[in-house]
């Protein structure tokens, strides 16, 4: 977690300040995500208290402004030695797309993975492929889902 050297962006630790920017970046993603607050707030103050299976930075702009973040969790699973870890969001605010943010929030999720000792990082995305590829990962499986109301 740091300053990249190519841009002005900075991507720290969440803090609980974060949470209406946050918010606010998630609700404007579109692809039918519509978060309810209050169970949001509750959500986000469990993530931010749980920092050993979860890892959650954001990306300031060079005004100190949020303008994306990524969250990830992390888990230990029998199959592998190590830690395991899935990039589970990763919003960018549709105004500053393509200056890097995204790709500086995957690298310094990277680096903070690399420091907990995380064996591996993987990612859903079927819109984003892309994007993921070009930073170096590959298809690996096909992910379902099946719901619980
Ligand atoms: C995907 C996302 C995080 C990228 O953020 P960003 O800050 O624009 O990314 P960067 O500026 O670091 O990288 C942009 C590069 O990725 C490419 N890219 C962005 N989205 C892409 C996509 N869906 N498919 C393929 N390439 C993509 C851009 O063309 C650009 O390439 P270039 O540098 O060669 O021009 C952002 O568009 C976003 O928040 N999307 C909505 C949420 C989402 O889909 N998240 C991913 C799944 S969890």
């Amino acid at each position: 977690v740091g300053i990249s050297p190519t841009s002005r962006h900075r991507i720290r630790p969440a803090v609980s300040s974060d949470s209406d920017v946050v918010f606010a970046l998630l609700s404007n993603v579109g692809h039918g995500i519509s978060p309810k607050r209050a169970e949001f707030d509750s959500n986000f103050v469990v993530l931010l208290s749980d920092s050993l299976s979860t890892l959650l930075l954001v990306a300031e702009d060079d005004n100190g402004v949020v303008r994306g973040y990524a969250f990830t969790t992390i888990s230990r699973l029998l199959h592998r030695s190590g830690l395991s870890a899935h990039l589970q969001e990763l919003v960018v605010d549709s105004h500053v797309a393509g200056q890097g943010l995204g790709s500086a929030l995957v690298d310094a999720t990277e680096r903070a993975c690399r420091d907990r000792k995380v064996t591996q990082l993987t990612v859903a995305s079927r819109r984003s492929a892309g994007f993921y590829e070009r930073l170096g990962y590959r298809t690996t499986a096909d992910f379902l889902k099946r719901t619980f109301e």
